[in-house]
Protein backbone atom coordinates (compact mmCIF):
# COMPACT_ATOMS: atom_id res chain seq x y z
CA UNK A 1 0.00 0.00 0.00
CA UNK A 2 3.23 2.48 -0.04
CA UNK A 3 3.53 4.72 -3.03
CA UNK A 4 5.52 3.63 -5.98
CA UNK A 5 7.34 5.87 -8.14
CA UNK A 6 5.06 9.12 -8.63
CA UNK A 7 2.06 9.31 -10.94
CA UNK A 8 1.81 12.05 -13.82
CA UNK A 9 -1.11 14.33 -13.92
CA UNK A 10 -1.64 14.76 -17.92
CA UNK A 11 -4.56 17.84 -18.30
CA UNK A 12 -4.62 20.78 -20.04
CA UNK A 13 -8.17 21.90 -18.86
CA UNK A 14 -8.58 24.81 -16.82
CA UNK A 15 -10.35 23.36 -13.82
CA UNK A 16 -7.86 20.58 -13.19
CA UNK A 17 -4.98 23.04 -13.51
CA UNK A 18 -6.60 25.35 -11.41
CA UNK A 19 -6.85 22.28 -8.70
CA UNK A 20 -3.25 21.47 -9.43
CA UNK A 21 -2.78 25.07 -8.30
CA UNK A 22 -5.22 24.79 -5.27
CA UNK A 23 -2.82 21.93 -4.58
CA UNK A 24 0.18 23.56 -4.70
CA UNK A 25 -1.23 26.22 -1.96
CA UNK A 26 -2.71 24.09 0.24
CA UNK A 27 -0.53 21.14 0.19
CA UNK A 28 2.27 22.28 2.86
CA UNK A 29 -0.51 23.53 4.87
CA UNK A 30 -1.56 19.99 7.27
CA UNK A 31 -5.22 20.59 6.30
CA UNK A 32 -7.58 17.26 5.30
CA UNK A 33 -8.71 17.15 1.72
CA UNK A 34 -11.62 15.28 0.47
CA UNK A 35 -11.29 14.35 -3.24
CA UNK A 36 -14.89 13.62 -4.64
CA UNK A 37 -15.35 12.02 -8.23
CA UNK A 38 -16.60 9.12 -9.84
CA UNK A 39 -14.33 6.26 -10.10
CA UNK A 40 -11.35 6.81 -12.41
CA UNK A 41 -11.19 10.44 -12.82
CA UNK A 42 -7.59 10.50 -10.99
CA UNK A 43 -8.49 10.62 -6.99
CA UNK A 44 -5.77 8.04 -6.81
CA UNK A 45 -3.17 10.57 -8.63
CA UNK A 46 -4.55 13.82 -6.91
CA UNK A 47 -3.50 12.15 -3.65
CA UNK A 48 -0.40 11.55 -4.64
CA UNK A 49 0.71 15.12 -5.70
CA UNK A 50 -0.61 16.46 -2.68
CA UNK A 51 1.90 14.33 -0.92
CA UNK A 52 4.30 15.03 -3.24
CA UNK A 53 3.66 19.03 -2.40
CA UNK A 54 3.65 18.83 1.32
CA UNK A 55 6.33 18.64 3.65
CA UNK A 56 5.85 15.29 4.20
CA UNK A 57 7.14 14.33 0.92
CA UNK A 58 10.22 11.98 2.51
CA UNK A 59 7.73 10.56 4.95
CA UNK A 60 5.68 7.72 4.18
CA UNK A 61 2.76 8.08 2.34
CA UNK A 62 -0.08 5.29 2.78
CA UNK A 63 -2.80 4.10 0.54
CA UNK A 64 -6.21 2.20 1.71
CA UNK A 65 -8.47 1.08 0.09
CA UNK A 66 -11.30 0.72 2.30
CA UNK A 67 -13.98 -0.51 -0.25
CA UNK A 68 -11.94 -3.64 -1.13
CA UNK A 69 -11.43 -4.46 2.59
CA UNK A 70 -13.67 -6.99 4.37
CA UNK A 71 -15.65 -5.48 7.45
CA UNK A 72 -14.28 -7.36 10.60
CA UNK A 73 -10.94 -6.81 9.46
CA UNK A 74 -11.06 -3.26 8.94
CA UNK A 75 -10.26 -1.76 12.51
CA UNK A 76 -7.37 -3.91 13.10
CA UNK A 77 -6.02 -3.22 9.36
CA UNK A 78 -6.27 0.88 10.40
CA UNK A 79 -5.39 0.59 14.04
CA UNK A 80 -3.41 -2.40 14.24
CA UNK A 81 -4.38 -4.79 17.22
CA UNK A 82 -1.95 -6.18 20.45
CA UNK A 83 -0.91 -10.15 20.75
CA UNK A 84 -4.16 -12.20 21.68
CA UNK A 85 -6.51 -9.21 20.74
CA UNK A 86 -8.49 -11.96 18.95
CA UNK A 87 -7.84 -15.98 17.90
CA UNK A 88 -6.09 -15.41 15.08
CA UNK A 89 -4.08 -12.16 16.52
CA UNK A 90 -0.72 -14.25 17.52
CA UNK A 91 1.57 -11.19 17.28
CA UNK A 92 1.25 -7.49 17.81
CA UNK A 93 1.10 -5.54 14.54
CA UNK A 94 1.09 -2.42 13.67
CA UNK A 95 -2.09 -0.42 11.75
CA UNK A 96 -1.90 1.68 8.68
CA UNK A 97 -1.98 4.53 10.81
CA UNK A 98 0.75 3.88 12.91
CA UNK A 99 2.87 2.81 9.34
CA UNK A 100 1.47 6.56 7.90
CA UNK A 101 3.16 8.41 11.74
CA UNK A 102 4.85 11.45 10.40
CA UNK A 103 3.51 10.93 6.85
CA UNK A 104 0.12 11.00 5.14
CA UNK A 105 -2.61 8.42 4.69
CA UNK A 106 -4.98 8.45 1.93
CA UNK A 107 -8.16 6.72 2.70
CA UNK A 108 -10.32 6.24 -0.23
CA UNK A 109 -13.60 4.96 -0.58
CA UNK A 110 -14.52 7.00 2.50
CA UNK A 111 -18.10 6.49 1.58
CA UNK A 112 -18.23 2.66 1.60
CA UNK A 113 -16.98 3.16 5.52
CA UNK A 114 -19.59 1.51 8.02
CA UNK A 115 -20.52 3.82 10.64
CA UNK A 116 -18.78 2.16 13.70
CA UNK A 117 -15.43 2.56 12.35
CA UNK A 118 -16.60 6.45 11.41
CA UNK A 119 -16.70 7.11 14.70
CA UNK A 120 -12.96 5.58 15.20
CA UNK A 121 -11.35 7.25 13.02
CA UNK A 122 -13.06 10.64 14.34
CA UNK A 123 -11.86 9.71 17.75
CA UNK A 124 -8.28 9.33 15.81
CA UNK A 125 -8.65 12.64 14.56
CA UNK A 126 -9.70 14.96 17.20
CA UNK A 127 -7.47 13.06 19.60
CA UNK A 128 -4.36 12.37 17.80
CA UNK A 129 -4.10 8.85 19.35
CA UNK A 130 -5.45 5.59 18.57
CA UNK A 131 -6.28 2.21 20.17
CA UNK A 132 -5.10 -0.95 18.95
CA UNK A 133 -7.49 -3.54 19.06
CA UNK A 134 -7.10 -5.14 22.47
CA UNK A 135 -5.05 -2.30 23.65
CA UNK A 136 -5.72 -0.36 26.94
CA UNK A 137 -3.18 2.76 26.25
CA UNK A 138 -3.21 4.99 23.45
CA UNK A 139 -0.47 5.76 20.63
CA UNK A 140 -0.06 9.20 19.53
CA UNK A 141 -0.17 9.62 15.75
CA UNK A 142 0.94 12.61 13.84
CA UNK A 143 -0.83 11.52 9.52
CA UNK A 144 -2.06 14.30 7.21
CA UNK A 145 -5.42 12.41 6.13
CA UNK A 146 -6.41 12.84 2.31
CA UNK A 147 -9.77 11.17 1.86
CA UNK A 148 -11.64 10.53 -1.12
CA UNK A 149 -15.63 9.70 -1.72
CA UNK A 150 -17.47 8.62 -5.23
CA UNK A 151 -20.09 10.30 -4.15
CA UNK A 152 -21.50 13.51 -2.69
CA UNK A 153 -21.24 12.82 1.54
CA UNK A 154 -24.11 15.05 2.24
CA UNK A 155 -26.34 12.67 0.57
CA UNK A 156 -25.38 9.83 2.62
CA UNK A 157 -25.51 12.36 5.84
CA UNK A 158 -29.01 12.93 4.86
CA UNK A 159 -29.63 8.68 4.99
CA UNK A 160 -27.98 8.69 8.20
CA UNK A 161 -24.96 6.44 6.23
CA UNK A 162 -22.33 8.99 7.49
CA UNK A 163 -21.69 10.98 10.27
CA UNK A 164 -22.09 14.62 9.85
CA UNK A 165 -18.94 15.37 12.46
CA UNK A 166 -16.88 12.98 10.81
CA UNK A 167 -17.77 15.09 7.31
CA UNK A 168 -16.59 17.97 8.30
CA UNK A 169 -13.20 16.72 9.91
CA UNK A 170 -12.49 15.22 6.09
CA UNK A 171 -13.87 18.05 4.59
CA UNK A 172 -11.78 21.03 5.71
CA UNK A 173 -10.74 21.02 1.68
CA UNK A 174 -13.11 19.89 -0.31
CA UNK A 175 -12.14 19.20 -4.33
CA UNK A 176 -14.41 17.94 -7.19
CA UNK A 177 -12.86 16.39 -10.09
CA UNK A 178 -14.59 16.96 -12.91
CA UNK A 179 -15.44 13.37 -15.05
CA UNK A 180 -14.21 13.17 -18.18
CA UNK A 181 -17.18 13.75 -20.36
CA UNK A 182 -17.20 17.65 -18.76
CA UNK A 183 -13.25 17.99 -20.16
CA UNK A 184 -12.92 16.21 -23.44
CA UNK A 185 -10.38 18.85 -24.27
CA UNK A 186 -8.15 16.02 -22.20
CA UNK A 187 -8.84 13.36 -24.34
CA UNK A 188 -6.60 13.69 -26.97
CA UNK A 189 -3.49 14.82 -24.66
CA UNK A 190 -4.42 11.60 -22.78
CA UNK A 191 -5.02 9.65 -25.49
CA UNK A 192 -1.35 10.24 -26.69
CA UNK A 193 0.02 9.98 -23.54
CA UNK A 194 -1.30 6.59 -22.52
CA UNK A 195 -0.06 5.21 -26.84
CA UNK A 196 3.36 6.60 -26.34
CA UNK A 197 3.57 4.93 -22.56
CA UNK A 198 1.82 1.65 -24.08
CA UNK A 199 3.27 1.47 -27.91
CA UNK A 200 6.79 1.11 -26.62
CA UNK A 201 8.20 3.63 -28.56
CA UNK A 202 5.82 3.07 -31.82
CA UNK A 203 4.42 6.12 -32.85
CA UNK A 204 0.26 5.58 -33.12
CA UNK A 205 -1.01 8.94 -34.52
CA UNK A 206 -4.70 8.99 -34.04
CA UNK A 207 -6.45 9.95 -37.13
CA UNK A 208 -8.55 13.06 -36.99
CA UNK A 209 -11.76 11.35 -37.32
CA UNK A 210 -11.28 8.52 -34.70
CA UNK A 211 -10.45 11.48 -31.88
CA UNK A 212 -13.25 13.42 -32.56
CA UNK A 213 -14.99 10.06 -32.12
CA UNK A 214 -12.72 9.57 -28.89
CA UNK A 215 -14.02 13.19 -27.76
CA UNK A 216 -17.86 12.58 -28.49
CA UNK A 217 -17.50 9.33 -26.22
CA UNK A 218 -19.40 9.50 -23.08
CA UNK A 219 -16.45 8.11 -21.09
CA UNK A 220 -18.47 6.47 -17.49
CA UNK A 221 -15.13 4.69 -16.79
CA UNK A 222 -13.33 7.41 -17.02
CA UNK A 223 -9.64 7.96 -17.48
CA UNK A 224 -8.90 4.60 -15.93
CA UNK A 225 -11.56 3.58 -19.13
CA UNK A 226 -9.52 5.31 -21.28
CA UNK A 227 -6.06 4.12 -20.71
CA UNK A 228 -7.36 0.47 -20.90
CA UNK A 229 -8.82 1.48 -24.46
CA UNK A 230 -5.39 3.09 -24.72
CA UNK A 231 -3.66 -0.32 -23.72
CA UNK A 232 -5.82 -2.24 -26.25
CA UNK A 233 -5.01 -0.09 -29.51
CA UNK A 234 -1.80 0.09 -28.64
CA UNK A 235 -1.64 -3.39 -28.32
CA UNK A 236 -3.35 -4.18 -31.77
CA UNK A 237 -2.82 -1.18 -33.99
CA UNK A 238 0.11 -1.29 -36.91
CA UNK A 239 0.82 2.15 -38.21
CA UNK A 240 -2.36 4.51 -37.17
CA UNK A 241 -5.38 4.26 -35.28
CA UNK A 242 -8.71 4.67 -37.28
CA UNK A 243 -12.33 4.83 -36.31
CA UNK A 244 -12.15 0.92 -37.54
CA UNK A 245 -10.19 0.65 -35.06
CA UNK A 246 -12.10 1.49 -31.91
CA UNK A 247 -14.15 -0.21 -29.89
CA UNK A 248 -17.63 -0.35 -31.22
CA UNK A 249 -19.43 1.52 -28.16
CA UNK A 250 -16.74 4.46 -28.86
CA UNK A 251 -16.80 4.16 -32.95
CA UNK A 252 -20.61 3.97 -33.71
CA UNK A 253 -22.54 5.33 -30.76
CA UNK A 254 -20.93 8.37 -30.06
CA UNK A 255 -22.82 10.67 -31.76
CA UNK A 256 -26.36 8.63 -31.70
CA UNK A 257 -26.34 8.37 -27.80
CA UNK A 258 -25.52 12.22 -27.14
CA UNK A 259 -28.45 12.90 -29.36
CA UNK A 260 -30.86 10.21 -27.68
CA UNK A 261 -30.64 11.65 -24.66
CA UNK A 262 -30.77 14.65 -26.20
CA UNK A 263 -34.12 13.52 -27.82
CA UNK A 264 -34.94 12.03 -24.57
CA UNK A 265 -35.07 15.16 -22.78
CA UNK A 266 -36.80 16.95 -25.38
CA UNK A 267 -39.32 13.66 -24.85
CA UNK A 268 -39.81 13.93 -21.15
CA UNK A 269 -39.20 17.70 -20.04
CA UNK A 270 -40.76 19.68 -22.85
CA UNK A 271 -43.25 16.65 -23.59
CA UNK A 272 -43.04 16.50 -27.17
CA UNK A 273 -44.64 14.37 -29.17
CA UNK A 274 -43.69 11.58 -30.24
CA UNK A 275 -43.72 12.19 -34.13
CA UNK A 276 -42.29 15.54 -32.86
CA UNK A 277 -39.28 13.33 -31.56
CA UNK A 278 -38.80 11.18 -34.61
CA UNK A 279 -38.68 14.41 -36.52
CA UNK A 280 -36.21 16.12 -34.47
CA UNK A 281 -33.99 12.88 -34.26
CA UNK A 282 -33.84 13.25 -38.28
CA UNK A 283 -33.11 16.32 -38.42
CA UNK A 284 -30.26 15.72 -36.06
CA UNK A 285 -28.53 13.02 -38.04
CA UNK A 286 -29.19 14.96 -41.25
CA UNK A 287 -27.23 17.81 -39.46
CA UNK A 288 -24.54 16.08 -38.06
CA UNK A 289 -24.20 13.75 -41.22
CA UNK A 290 -23.48 17.10 -42.81
CA UNK A 291 -21.12 18.37 -40.30
CA UNK A 292 -18.90 15.22 -40.54
CA UNK A 293 -18.46 15.80 -43.88
CA UNK A 294 -17.42 19.21 -44.10
CA UNK A 295 -21.44 19.78 -45.66
CA UNK A 296 -20.54 18.50 -48.45
CA UNK A 297 -24.54 16.55 -49.51
CA UNK A 298 -22.82 13.56 -51.75
CA UNK A 299 -21.14 12.33 -49.29
CA UNK A 300 -23.35 13.07 -46.25
CA UNK A 301 -25.71 11.59 -48.08
CA UNK A 302 -23.71 8.44 -48.89
CA UNK A 303 -22.74 8.45 -44.95
CA UNK A 304 -26.58 8.16 -44.28
CA UNK A 305 -26.83 5.22 -46.79
CA UNK A 306 -29.21 7.06 -49.20
CA UNK A 307 -29.58 8.39 -52.65
CA UNK A 308 -28.53 12.74 -52.64
CA UNK A 309 -32.41 13.42 -54.01
CA UNK A 310 -33.65 11.83 -50.45
CA UNK A 311 -31.38 13.16 -49.00
CA UNK A 312 -31.99 16.93 -50.31
CA UNK A 313 -35.93 16.23 -50.33
CA UNK A 314 -35.54 15.76 -46.01
CA UNK A 315 -33.34 19.13 -45.90
CA UNK A 316 -36.30 20.73 -47.37
CA UNK A 317 -38.61 19.16 -45.24
CA UNK A 318 -36.70 20.20 -42.05
CA UNK A 319 -35.96 23.46 -43.65
CA UNK A 320 -32.37 22.34 -42.70
CA UNK A 321 -29.71 25.03 -44.53
CA UNK A 322 -26.46 24.51 -45.35
CA UNK A 323 -24.97 26.92 -42.79
CA UNK A 324 -26.88 25.04 -40.07
CA UNK A 325 -24.73 24.42 -37.30
CA UNK A 326 -25.38 21.63 -34.21
N1 LIG B 1 -4.94 13.38 -15.28
C1 LIG B 1 -4.36 12.16 -15.38
N2 LIG B 1 -3.20 12.00 -16.02
C2 LIG B 1 -2.63 10.79 -16.18
N3 LIG B 1 -3.14 9.65 -15.69
C3 LIG B 1 -4.31 9.74 -15.03
C4 LIG B 1 -4.98 10.99 -14.83
N4 LIG B 1 -6.12 10.77 -14.14
C5 LIG B 1 -6.17 9.44 -13.92
N5 LIG B 1 -5.09 8.80 -14.44
C6 LIG B 1 -4.83 7.36 -14.45
O1 LIG B 1 -6.09 6.71 -14.58
C7 LIG B 1 -6.21 5.61 -13.72
C8 LIG B 1 -7.34 5.84 -12.72
O2 LIG B 1 -7.01 6.91 -11.85
P1 LIG B 1 -7.27 6.86 -10.28
O3 LIG B 1 -6.53 7.99 -9.65
O4 LIG B 1 -6.99 5.50 -9.74
O5 LIG B 1 -8.85 7.15 -10.25
P2 LIG B 1 -9.84 7.10 -9.02
O6 LIG B 1 -9.01 6.97 -7.78
O7 LIG B 1 -10.58 8.41 -9.10
O8 LIG B 1 -10.74 5.93 -9.28
C9 LIG B 1 -4.85 5.46 -13.05
O9 LIG B 1 -4.08 4.57 -13.82
C10 LIG B 1 -4.27 6.85 -13.13
O10 LIG B 1 -2.87 6.80 -13.13
MG1 LIG C 1 -9.25 4.89 -6.95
Amino acid sequence: MNAGKPLTIVSQNEKILSLMQRIEKIAPSDSSVLLVGETGVGKEVFADYIHRYSQRRDKPFVKVGLAAMPADLLESELFGHEKGAFTSAHAEKKGLFEIADGGSIFLDDIDDVPMPIQSKLLRVLESGELMRVGATRPIRVDVRLITASKIDLKLLIERDKFRSDLFYRLNVVPMHIPPLRERSDDVPRLMNYFLENYGNGKPLPVTPRAMSALQRYSWPGNVRELRNVAQRLALFAEKEIDVKDLPAEIAHSGGLDVLLKKCQTCFYEDAMSFSQVMACLEANLLKQALAANQFNQSQAARHLKMSLSTFRDKLKKHSILLSDSL
